[in-house]
């Protein structure tokens, strides 16, 4: 019965990461003004989902930047290689987090973060721009399911942004 009820749930949050890429595809269309797409992004997925953050930083020199976001106030600047978001960066890869305090050099922007999913944003020349950052405050709390539905939605967002 467990395995049935988790994989009810599991089928459900993919439908509805599949209701919001749908919804964002309209929305956006014909805008690729990177503050604009962003704004819209974070407050759709963050309006949908119950995350502590929802919010991009964009690469900007050596540095992540603080772009468009919802939720407590975090991090102006994130280096190269640094935390999370600066580790997605560097590999060009998604990394989940189930245990924030398990992962070495994780920057603490609000102690109540206990789990993250940050994903990487590329241009077509498969260069890293931004990442999409996501914070929980239950551990464990990011599965497969979170994992490919907000990578869609980035492959979305880069096309429009990054061409
Ligand atoms: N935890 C992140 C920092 C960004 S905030 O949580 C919004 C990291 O280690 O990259």
């Amino acid at each position: 019965l467990k395995s049935q009820l988790i994989s009810a749930d599991l089928a459900d949050k993919a439908t509805i990461y599949g209701q919001i890429l749908k919804q964002l595809h309209t929305l956006l269309e014909g805008e690729s003004d990177e503050i604009s797409c962003m704004a819209n992004t974070v407050a759709l997925v963050h309006q949908t989902f119950p995350f502590l953050w929802t919010g991009f930083y964009r690469v900007v020199g050596d540095e992540l930047v603080l772009g468009p976001f919802q939720g407590p106030v975090a991090c102006s600047r994130i280096a190269f290689g640094r935390g999370v978001c600066g580790t997605a960066w560097k590999n060009q890869t998604t990394i989940l987090v189930p245990d924030v305090e398990a992962f070495p050099g994780h920057i603490v922007c609000n102690a109540a973060s206990q789990s993250e999913l940050v994903i990487p944003l590329k241009n077509s020349s498969g260069q890293v721009c931004a990442v999409l950052d996501i914070d929980s405050t239950t551990l464990n709390y990011f599965d497969e399911v979170d994992r490919v539905g907000l990578e869609a939605i980035c492959l979305l967002v880069s096309r429009l942004i990054y061409p």
